[in-house]
């Protein structure tokens, strides 16, 4: 098995209600922070390939740009269509006021549809 790929954001950089972007060794992960948590996830939509962070958060709710179908940010669930297929969830914790990102080794990048 590959060894995981980690990141580490000051959580001063995001305020609850927001998302942010960061590139972790080429894959686009957005980062949710909720009053419930903070949750990382590919920041493609499996739809058709939309920018989720382009979209809105609501509650734990991510609602994609694109065609406006919603995912769970606490485990990447699809929420409403048109997605059917989840979002890859990572693993996330916060040390020391940074978040560590760490991300699945065997999740494939999301291509273009
Ligand atoms: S690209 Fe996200 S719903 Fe279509």
């Amino acid at each position: 098995m590959a060894d995981a790929t980690c990141c580490t954001i000051p959580l001063a950089e995001i305020a609850e209600g927001q998302m942010l972007v960061r590139t972790i060794n080429g894959r686009e992960i957005v980062i949710c922070r909720t009053r419930h948590g903070i949750y990382a996830l590919d920041n493609i939509c499996t739809h058709a390939y939309a920018r989720l962070n382009e979209g809105r958060l609501r509650g734990t709710r991510l609602i994609c740009p694109l065609h406006g179908a919603s995912f769970d940010v606490r485990d990447g669930r699809p929420l409403g269509a048109p997605a059917t297929r989840p979002l890859t969830a990572h693993e996330l914790r916060v040390v020391a006021d940074r978040i560590e990102v760490i991300l699945r080794p065997d999740a494939s990048v999301p291509q273009p549809r």
